[in-house]
C-alpha cells in the first residue's frame, strides 16, 4: 500500500514544495486555509486552520477515511506579525503561537493517535533559525519557533518506543511570500551576510524533508536539523 504523506500549509511555498516532493512516492492530503497555487494529481485538500482544535480532529478523520492511513506528517504551516515587543498587540502575539505553536500541538496530538495504532510514522516539524538565534521584532515568532524546537525533543521521547520519529527542520532565508515581504535591500544586505550568498528555495527544505522521511533515516529522532546556507554560523 502506498504511504500517506500530510502536509500543513501545503498550498503555497515551503509547503507546497514539500507536497510536491513526496507526492512521487505517497499520497498527498494537505491542510490549508488557503486553496493551493497548484493542485497536486488525486491529493487531498482540506480548508483546516491547525489553529482550531476541532477542524483538525475532523481533518485527520477525513484523511483517515479517504486513504486509511497517515504515515508522514509535516507541520509546516506559519505565519508573521512582526514588530516591536514593546508595541506588540495581544493579538498579534496570541495569533503566531495558535498557528505555529499550538498548531502543530493539535495536529501531533490527532496523528500521533493514528501512528501508535500503525506502530510507526515520521512527525516532521518546520521550525526557523530564528528559533534557536532569536531575532528584533519577532519575539511572538522566535518563541512559537523555540517551543517547536522542545516540543520536538519531548514528543520524540514520547514516541520511540511506538517506533515513530519526531524530527525539526530550521530553515534559514528562503525565497516565498514570508520573504518578499522584505525590503530590496534588507535582502541584498542579508544575501551578502549568508556564507552561501542567496536565499534558500523551497526545494531545498524539501529535499531535507524527503531525506528524513526515507527507511534509511528511522535511526534519527528529537533533531534539528539547520538549512540556512550557513548563515547560524556567523550570528
Ligand atoms: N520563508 C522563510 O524564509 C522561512 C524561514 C524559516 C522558517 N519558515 C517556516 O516555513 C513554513 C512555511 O513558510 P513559507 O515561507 O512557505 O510561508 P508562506 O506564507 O509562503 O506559506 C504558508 C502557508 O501556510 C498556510 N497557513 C497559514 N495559516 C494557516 C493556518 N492557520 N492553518 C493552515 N494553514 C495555514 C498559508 O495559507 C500558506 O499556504 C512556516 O512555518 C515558516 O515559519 C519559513
Amino acid at each position: 500500500m502506498k504511504s500517506v504523506a500530510l502536509i500543513t500549509g501545503g498550498g503555497k511555498g515551503i509547503g507546497a514544495s514539500i507536497a510536491e516532493r513526496l507526492s512521487f512516492k505517497n499520497k498527498i492530503a494537505i491542510f490549508d486555509i488557503n486553496t493551493p497555487d497548484t493542485p497536486i494529481k488525486e491529493s487531498l485538500f482540506l480548508n483546516v486552520d491547525v489553529s482550531v482544535s476541532d477542524q483538525v480532529k475532523e481533518g485527520v478523520e477525513k484523511v483517515v477515511q479517504e486513504f486509511g492511513r497517515i504515515d508522514i506528517l509535516v507541520n509546516n504551516a506559519g505565519i508573521t506579525k512582526d514588530g516591536l515587543s514593546i508595541r506588540m498587540s495581544d493579538s498579534d502575539w496570541q495569533r503566531v503561537l495558535d498557528i505555529n505553536l499550538t498548531g502543530v500541538f493539535y495536529c501531533c496530538r490527532e496523528v500521533a493517535r493514528i501512528m501508535i495504532k500503525q506502530k510507526g510514522g515520521r512527525i516532521i516539524n518546520i521550525t526557523s533559525i530564528i528559533g534557536i538565534v532569536g531575532n528584533i521584532g519577532q519575539v511572538n515568532y522566535s518563541a512559537s519557533k523555540g517551543g517547536i524546537i522542545a516540543l520536538t525533543k519531548s514528543l520524540a521521547k514520547e514516541l520511540a518506543s511506538r517506533n515513530i520519529t519526531v524530527n525539526a527542520i530550521a530553515p534559514g532565508f528562503i525565497d516565498t511570500e514570508m520573504t518578499k515581504a522584505l525590503k530590496d535591500e534588507i535582502r541584498v544586505e542579508i544575501s551578502k551576510k549568508i556564507p552561501l550568498g542567496r536565499f534558500g528555495k523551497p526545494e531545498d527544505v524539501a529535499s531535507l524533508v524527503e531525506f528524513l522521511s526515507e527507511d534509511s533515516t528511522s535511526y534519527i529522532t528529537g533533531e534539528t536539523i539547520v538549512i540556512d546556507g550557513g548563515l547560524s554560523l556567523i550570528l
